[in-house]
């Protein structure tokens, strides 16, 4: 049976799960893929502290040793950051190779250009974590969904600011108290502003509404409000109204083009939203065909994530055994007519 060889760069919070996932299923990949994995190198910055985790063997701190590796053909991106990460899977793609990320603040900005890179090179890039962790959604609205024309999308993309809203109503937590424990359970990003000013939203707002909308939506589209100025007071007001605070993305696809924000909201304490706690995160979509439909589950952490990671690499295992199917990244992928901002 044929084997693939896969590389994952960075050994964090994700990556670990993601390893950890990996080997638990391995033996079960000959019937779910039809292939046989192996995890066969580890990207990583501080070599002596992944040790702790796994064998020396198979870790690198130079990520052209994973490029450059012919026998690798899969390659899954959770180390974060803009650079190097955007080099490194754009080389991958020269290399041939498929690529898996989770890398929001990537995909939010250069998404279309890595998409385009790896269907030139024949590859697939598959990033179903990027939004709202572990909950099926970028596929669900490009293949389930595919159906209906898309008019609303309203949801709590963020499980950190989540936590910490939650902490705060519910336990009479201090703001900086919940952060410092959101970032213990490894739900906050290495920078929790980006959670903490809805940047991390924002980005999750732009990838979903790019797919939902068939157009393409940056970051730098979505208007962002994050939680750092709510207090223990704001909280009680909103109690005394009966009333969550809790923040919200929305994205809608107006006749006057696309509008996309992330900001707080008050919501009455009884609307399915305000029941969304801890690090849960929940998506609400609107079509013309489905009416409503609401996707809910863990939006972040080191199991979740790495559950739709590993959902990315069967998807491309299959395709490696198995031939084509239409996704974006696949040569038998045929492209949508984009819709501009502002249209
Ligand atoms: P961590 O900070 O916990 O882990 C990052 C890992 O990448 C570390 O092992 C780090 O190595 C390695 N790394 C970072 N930069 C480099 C570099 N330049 N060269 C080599 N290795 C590098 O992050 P997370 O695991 O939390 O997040 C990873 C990605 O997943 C991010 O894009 C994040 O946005 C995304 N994500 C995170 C979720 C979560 O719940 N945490 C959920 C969904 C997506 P070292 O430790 O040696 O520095
Ligand atoms: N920091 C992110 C969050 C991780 O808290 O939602 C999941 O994308």
């Amino acid at each position: 049976m044929k084997k693939v060889k896969i590389a994952i760069l960075g050994l964090g919070t994700v990556g670990s799960g993601v390893y950890k996932l990996l080997e638990r299923r391995k033996q079960e990949m000959p019937s779910k893929a039809g292939v046989e994995i192996e995890i066969a190198k580890i990207l990583v910055r501080n070599l002596e502290k992944a040790e702790k985790k796994v064998g020396r063997e198979l870790l690198t701190d130079d990520w052209r040793e994973i490029v450059e590796d012919e026998s690798i053909s899969v390659i899954i991106e959770v180390m974060g950051g803009m650079e190097p990460a955007c080099t490194i899977i754009m080389e991958a793609f020269r290399a041939g190779k498929h690529v898996v990320s989770a890398n929001k603040d990537l995909i939010a900005s250069r998404g279309k250009e890595l998409l385009e890179a790896a269907k030139d090179n024949g590859c697939d890039f598959l990033f179903e974590a990027a939004v709202a962790g572990g909950i099926p959604i970028l596929r669900p609205m490009k293949q389930c969904l595919a159906g209906n024309e898309i008019s609303d999308i309203m949801g709590i993309f963020n499980g950190t600011t989540n936590f910490i809203l939650t902490k705060m109503t519910d336990d009479g937590m201090e703001f900086e108290d919940a952060l410092r424990v959101a970032k213990e359970l490894g739900y906050a990003e290495a920078d929790p502003t980006a959670d903490v000013e809805g940047y991390d939203a924002g980005r999750k707002v732009a990838i979903l509404a790019s797919i939902a909308f068939h157009s393409r939506v940056v970051f730098e589209d979505v208007y962002t409000e994050g939680i750092s100025k709510i207090n223990a007071k704001d909280i009680q007001y909103a109690k005394e109204l009966g009333c969550d605070i809790k923040l919200l993305g929305v994205a809608k696809n107006t006749d006057n083009g696309i509008e996309a924000r992330v900001h707080p909201m008050l919501i009455p304490s009884g609307h399915p939203l305000a029941s969304v706690k801890d690090a849960f995160n929940a998506v609400f979509v609107h079509g013309d065909a489905v009416d409503d439909a609401m996707f809910y589950g863990r939006g972040a952490g080191e199991m979740p994530t790495a559950s739709a990671i590993v959902g990315d690499v069967i998807d491309i295992l299959r395709d490696i055994e198995w031939g084509c199917c239409g996704r974006i990244g696949c040569s038998c992928y045929r492209e949508l007519p984009v819709k501009a901002i502002g249209d």
